[in-house]
């Protein structure tokens, strides 16, 4: 929420919140965050929290629960079968979306794992704004192949275009005829783009797209993870949405999309996954998965408890002063860095701040991992654990050839309701050092390399002696400071 502070210069994002429950954080002194970095194969997946001082890796399942979630989760029913928790789901998703078949599963890539299987051939194509990591994993996986249509203004790293993630329509519909409606699989259209920085996609743009889908009787799918930060960006960026209610932006989408999943640790402030939509025939489809794939039907693989979370938080993401908390403090600390000349994303999306890493190291090639060079080297100087977001998380080709990310973007996720704003203030102090002391940053090379989404689990080590120099600069000019 913009409240307007008396002493224009002193405004900042307000929280419309208040914080009860508290957790103890660590902060390493600079010679162990070395050690741990090192012993982590310089992958911050790999790294334990309590050697974190600040968890910024991702907004996924580690957003702040609201009291009414804490206590929603408190009368959960736990049976195998028909337990009145998933009528309370059913109900929030029916309040929040206004579609009534609803199938759970345990988390959003379970979600893709059952969409793919039900609806991808060998050999059809799925078409996106842009692609997501377990998505296209699941696409391939049953002989598929993804094509991204990501308007061009998205992957530039810095401009005022309020809608970044939009489709290019023209390449939409050119591509539909060129490849056959037949063999396209799906148009998946991503809310809030995460890998190109969590940017919005324009209402305009989503019914667009869901237009053209109808007209070559193609499946649309919504993408809704990120949906809560989307609709905010609606709201405050696109002239028709600001007067229309939150509900009427969420019901418009289910009205025109054919399917609609999300991952309920991003949307709903939880744990959990869930695919919807307002035609039976979609769910039809897909419901055979989930006994398989997830649980039955009324819990598909969910923990009851979570799943109480999620009914309340999905009330909650029906709440402006709650969904503008994320976004407003992204803002913040992209413009704090912004002004100092640090090169991060801009517009400032949801879900986090993106440095542009490509740009903090100019000369280092794709295949020293920018990214996960300037994601080590912060965790370093500061104990803040961030993620790669470049061509480390991309996967090799069939032929073993390596895709080089269009950005290499290193990501400081902003957990929903979990920072403070002074907190923000240090990881904008020590990013802006890590900008000044640049030179020092060197790349990495492989020691372990995972066949299947290896940016979790593989291992790297630095070239040559750089992050001794980095711990040796610090000690300089910080001192005894932790
Ligand atoms: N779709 C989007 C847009 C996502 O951001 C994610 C997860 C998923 C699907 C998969 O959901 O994690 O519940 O299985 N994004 C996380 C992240 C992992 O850190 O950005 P999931």
């Amino acid at each position: 929420m913009q409240i307007k502070f008396y002493q224009e210069k002193e405004q900042v994002p307000l929280e419309m919140h208040k914080v009860r429950v508290v957790q103890k954080l660590f902060l390493l002194p600079v010679e162990e965050r070395l050690q741990r970095i090192k012993e982590a194969g310089n992958n911050t997946f790999l790294l334990q929290n309590r050697d974190i001082y600040l968890d910024m890796l991702t907004d996924s399942g580690v957003n702040a629960m609201s009291d009414l979630q804490l206590a929603a989760s408190m009368r959960a029913d736990d049976s195998y079968a028909g337990s009145e928790t998933f009528v309370r789901v059913k109900e929030a998703v029916k309040e929040v979306f206004g579609t009534e078949n609803v199938l759970p599963a345990h988390q959003g890539r379970a979600c893709e794992n059952i969409l793919a299987s039900a609806l991808v051939k060998p050999g059809q194509t799925a078409l996106m704004n842009f692609h997501f990591t377990t998505t296209k994993a699941h696409i391939t996986r049953m002989g598929g192949t993804v094509e991204e249509l990501v308007a061009e203004k998205g992957l530039k790293p810095q401009s005022n275009d309020p809608f970044k993630g939009d489709f290019d329509l023209k390449k939409l519909r050119a591509t539909i005829k060129e490849k056959g409606a037949e063999n396209i699989a799906f148009v998946r259209v991503e809310a809030g783009t995460n890998l190109i920085g969590g940017q919005p996609v324009s209402l305009e743009n989503m019914l667009a797209v869901t237009d053209i889908c109808h007209d070559n009787n193609i499946i649309s799918v919504l993408d809704a993870s990120l949906l809560q930060d989307n609709i905010y960006f609606m709201k405050t960026r696109e002239a028709r949405c600001k007067y229309m209610d939150l509900k009427t932006i969420y019901h418009l989408l289910a009205d025109h999309f054919d399917i609609i999943y999300f991952s309920a640790r991003k949307l709903g402030f939880a744990k959990g996954g869930i695919i919807t939509s307002k035609n039976e025939k979609f769910t039809k489809m897909m419901v055979e998965y989930i006994p398989l794939y997830e649980g039955f039907l009324t819990y598909g693989g969910m923990d009851v408890r979570s799943m109480e979370a999620m009914a309340q938080g999905l009330y909650e993401s029906l709440d402006m002063e709650y969904i503008s908390q994320g976004p407003e403090f992204i803002n913040y600390l992209a413009k704090e860095l912004n002004d100092y000349g640090v090169p991060v994303i801009l517009p400032a999306g949801g879900l986090g701040c993106h440095l542009n890493a490509g740009a903090f190291v100019p000369d280092m090639p794709h295949n020293q991992y920018p990214a996960a060079a300037v994601a080590a080297a912060l965790y370093i100087i500061s104990g803040i654990r961030g993620m790669e977001r470049g061509t480390l998380s991309e996967q090799r080709n069939p032929d073993g050839t390596e895709p080089y990310a269009e950005l290499e973007l290193m990501r400081l996720a902003v957990p929903r309701r979990v920072y403070t704003l002074s907190q923000l203030k240090y990881v904008a102090d020590r990013v802006k050092w890590l900008w000044d002391n640049r030179e020092l940053i060197g790349g990495l090379e492989w020691v372990e390399e995972p066949s299947v989404l290896r940016f979790f689990s593989g291992r790297l080590k630095e070239i040559g002696f750089w992050q001794e120099q980095l711990v040796e600069k610090f000690r300089q000019d910080f001192g005894e400071s932790l």
